[in-house]
């Protein structure tokens, strides 16, 4: 029954599966519940009512000393499949089932073996992409059979009822001719965007871009297979314009030329990549029929050339949550002439289709546990779900994961302390092997950890005294040493000393300037999580998983993260580096119409908790900045 909490019972009984019990909102199909849940049922229009492939039981589940309640409404397909008696008996197409209570389905065999990746945090995918190629052969026309070229080719995918564009009319005469009526048509969702010669139903492709404001990362995908092909990371073009989105927007508003600027340089970062897995894959881009891209809403508005100043301004608004699709050609790519191009939609101004996809490919709307995700960065996104609500928040964390603002911080890139272990001796995992240089989020928040757990850092955050580092470490204690710079004197503990009598000022150190900033930056993240445990009245130990992302959160040491308080205080077991989600969920809305609307739901799932006008902010804020 719906419960009050806005969610559905389907209880799906399997044959050689164990029985599961999905939770989903209200009015959604049981086709897309159970493919939402990797469990299979017959296909091969996706969803769509046309291939009458998908017949299930259903029968509502009807609560001890309450009246029965009547079967699902009987569709005029439903009557066109099943016989008077198999209606009677509960048989109906799943896909025009709209589960509002609590049923029972029974799903038969398979009669067909759909293929399925695995993609995301773990999350198993039946693949159904929007790209669909048909081979046929068609009769030739003749004066007893004068049907037009359209019709014929229509009648031959009569499983698909796709409406052609002009671009396929264009070339249907003269390729159904060349080709002896032996023909592969193409469809991308709902068009019949081409017609191949020959036998082609091998070679489908597209391509997923993670759109980062730092790196962009490219995954070409054989949708047919799900399996990637090839991929490829490069730094934003629009770097020049500043390191954050802030900057970015900033450059708009002071040259009104910028805005153009910087569409070029993200459709030129898409660009190379794509031609650059191309030649990796060794697949021609013409064979590309769609693009999936995620990105944050300030990249997305740059990528589509809106003006993204409501964005940077309180009370920071998008022009609209949901892009439209469009072709990718529009973007500058070149790929198959009418390939898609399709791109996620955003919860907020800092909870963009980044995090959305991220949610998708983590399964956030689909598990029942209580998880926290948390994408951490410059501005670092919150997902808290306890299998019911979902609700999100942004915490300005400001650069301090990413480097900036630290005396010797750098990005994730060879020479940077990625692990700071200490004892007896300073221990350092230094990326690519070589001398270090400097310190990246995850050394910075390691070393801040360590030097806690040692006694050189106070739980204020405040390096101790000399006296008491002597005491407390005694062979750590002469790195605890001070720094004059433009900055003024203060306490720094040094990593690394290049030589043995090398100045303070040529050696990797920490700051106690450097410990303010990853505690500010921390502080923002956990009342971020304080308040949206608070909200669903939860304590940290109610947390089942959290879910680190991004290209930083990934790398982070769970125990690092526990000790100096940016997640909850948990085992570290329950702590997940959930790996590029952002990616990944670009990936699964190619492979998978139904995640795609799986996505697209999210915006009506999820609240967005605005934590900046919350009176309690300030003071939860100064709870967490210690240690
Ligand atoms: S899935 Fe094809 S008719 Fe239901």
């Amino acid at each position: 029954m719906n419960d009050g909490t806005g969610r559905v019972d389907l209880a799906f009984t399997v044959q050689d599966g164990a029985p599961r019990t999905v939770r989903v909102p209200p009015g959604v199909t049981v086709f897309d519940a159970a493919s939402w849940n990797g469990i299979a049922i017959d296909s091969t229009c996706g969803g769509h009512g046309t291939c009458h492939k998908c017949k299930v039981r259903v029968l509502p589940v009807v609560e001890e000393g309450r009246s029965p309640v009547s079967k699902p409404p009987i569709t005029r397909h439903d009557l066109k499949t099943f016989s008077r008696e198999q209606l009677d008996d509960g048989w109906r197409l799943a896909c025009l089932v709209n589960a509002t209570r609590d049923l029972a389905v029974d799903v038969p065999p398979l009669t067909t073996r759909p293929k399925a990746a695995t993609v995301g945090v773990g999350r198993q995918v039946i693949l159904r992409p929007a790209i669909q190629k048909r081979y046929v052969e068609l009769d030739e026309p003749s004066l007893t059979d004068q049907r037009t070229d359209l019709d014929r080719l229509l009648q031959a995918i009569d499983d698909l009822e796709p409406v052609p564009d002009l671009h396929l009319l264009r070339r249907l005469p003269t390729v159904l001719r060349a080709a002896d009526f032996k023909v592969t048509a193409v469809v991308v969702d709902e068009a019949l965007i081409d017609v191949e010669p020959g036998d082609t139903t091998k070679t489908q492709y597209a391509i997923a871009f993670d759109l980062g404001t730092t790196t962009v990362v490219a995954t070409l995908l054989d949708v047919a297979t799900g399996t990637p092909v090839a991929v490829a990371s490069m730094l934003n073009r629009q770097q020049p314009f500043g390191g954050d989105v802030i900057t970015r927007i900033s450059a708009t508003m002071m040259d009104p030329e910028a805005l153009g600027r910087l569409q070029r340089a993200a459709a030129e970062t898409l660009s190379t990549l794509a031609l650059q897995v191309c030649t990796e894959g060794d697949v021609d881009p013409a064979h590309v029929y769609e693009v999936a891209i995620a990105g944050n809403a300030t990249m997305t508005a740059l990528l589509l050339g809106i003006d993204p100043e409501p964005l940077g301004v309180a009370p920071f608004i998008m022009s609209s949550p949901q892009p439209p699709d469009l072709l990718a050609s529009e973007l500058g790519l070149a790929l198959h002439p009418r390939a898609r191009a399709t791109l996620f939609p955003a919860l907020g101004a800092y909870v963009g289709g980044d995090i959305v996809a991220g949610m998708l490919a983590s399964g956030m709307d689909r598990d029942k546990r209580t998880r926290l995700f948390i994408d951490v960065g410059t501005n670092c996104e919150i997902v808290l779900s306890d299998g019911d609500r979902i609700l999100s928040t942004a915490a300005p964390a400001g650069p301090a994961f990413e480097g900036g603002a630290i005396r010797c911080g750098m990005r994730a890139a060879d020479g940077a302390i990625e692990v700071v272990k200490l004892a007896d001796d300073v221990e350092l995992g230094v990326i690519g092997d070589v001398e270090p240089r400097g310190l990246c989020g995850s050394g910075l928040v390691d070393a801040v950890a360590e030097l806690v757990k040692v006694g050189l850092l106070d739980a204020s955050g405040r390096y101790v005294a000399d006296d008491v580092a002597k005491e407390v470490a005694p062979a750590l204690a002469d790195r605890l040493t001070s720094l004059t710079s433009d900055r003024g004197e203060e306490r720094i503990f040094v990593l690394h000393r290049p030589a043995p009598d090398a100045e303070p000022e040529d050696c990797v150190v920490l700051t106690q300037r450097d410990v303010r900033e990853l505690q500010f930056a921390k502080a923002a993240i956990s009342t971020g999580w304080t308040l949206l445990l608070e909200e669903l009245r939860l304590e940290h130990r109610d947390v089942q998983q959290v879910l680190l992302a991004g290209s930083f959160g990934s790398y982070l040491s769970a125990a690092s993260a526990v000790r100096i308080g940016l997640v909850p205080t948990l085992p570290v077991l329950r702590i997940v580096a959930a790996g590029n989600v952002a990616g990944e969920g670009a990936k699964m809305a190619l492979l998978s119409i139904r995640e795609r609307a799986g996505a697209r739901a999210l915006l009506e799932e999820v609240t967005y908790v605005e934590l900046s006008d919350r009176a309690e902010f300030n003071d939860r804020f100064v709870d967490q900045l210690g240690f």
